[in-house]
């Protein structure tokens, strides 16, 4: 049986969106003790502090994965230089309410892919800097950015040979760094 169970929060909702293909082929190369769940973040309210108090079936269902997991795997694209809302509606739900987050103490690692030269390294610094507040430690380096080019991902979905070697050293840190927090 898996001995760590990661919660995969994706960043972008789009059918074919890079960042799935790239959060599936992680978690393929991940070892055997590691199970991975997406959780579903479509579906989520707009956030509202009013709600704190009375939170929908989705955001107890998607704190509920969370509080489950012993690790994180954000897999997030660029959105106008920062972090798409649809994450940061997610990240502010489980958040709340205040003395009930979800996130803290859950290692973490971020990683994403974009069209643009950055490679989502500014989305990637945002998250970060919202993660050191929620408490949650992220993986320092290796960085990972990722550009969405001709090549990146084999026609299977898997990294392309390019690639590889850079996304499991990238991988190997992670899974230490979880077991490092885990025990
Ligand atoms: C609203 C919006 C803003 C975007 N801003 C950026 C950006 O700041 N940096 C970047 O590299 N790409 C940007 N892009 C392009 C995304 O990298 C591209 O749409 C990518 O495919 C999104 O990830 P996905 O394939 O996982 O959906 C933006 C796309 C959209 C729709």
């Amino acid at each position: 049986m898996a001995q760590y169970k990661i919660a995969v929060v994706v960043g972008s909702l789009r059918k074919d969106s890079f960042n799935k293909k790239l959060a599936h082929a992680l978690e393929k190369l991940l070892p055997a003790e590691f199970s991975c769940t997406t959780v579903r973040i479509d579906d989520l309210p707009l956030y509202n502090q009013d709600d704190d108090g009375n939170q929908s079936a989705q955001v107890k269902r998607l704190k509920g994965e969370i509080a489950a997991a012993q690790g994180l795997l954000f897999v997030t694209p660029e959105y106008n230089r920062s972090l798409p809302g649809v994450l940061k509606n997610a990240i502010d739900h489980a958040s709340r309410p205040y003395g009930q987050n979800a996130w803290a103490g859950k290692p973490a690692g971020v990683i994403g892919i974009s069209v643009g030269a950055l490679g989502t390294a500014l989305a990637q610094q945002h998250l970060r800097n919202i993660l050191a507040y929620l408490d949650v430690p992220v993986l320092g380096q290796p960085e990972a950015f990722i550009q969405a080019k001709e090549g990146v991902f084999n026609p299977d979905g898997s990294i392309g040979e390019g690639s590889k070697k850079f996304v499991q050293t990238w991988l190997d840190r992670y899974v230490a760094w979880v077991k490092t927090h885990v025990g």
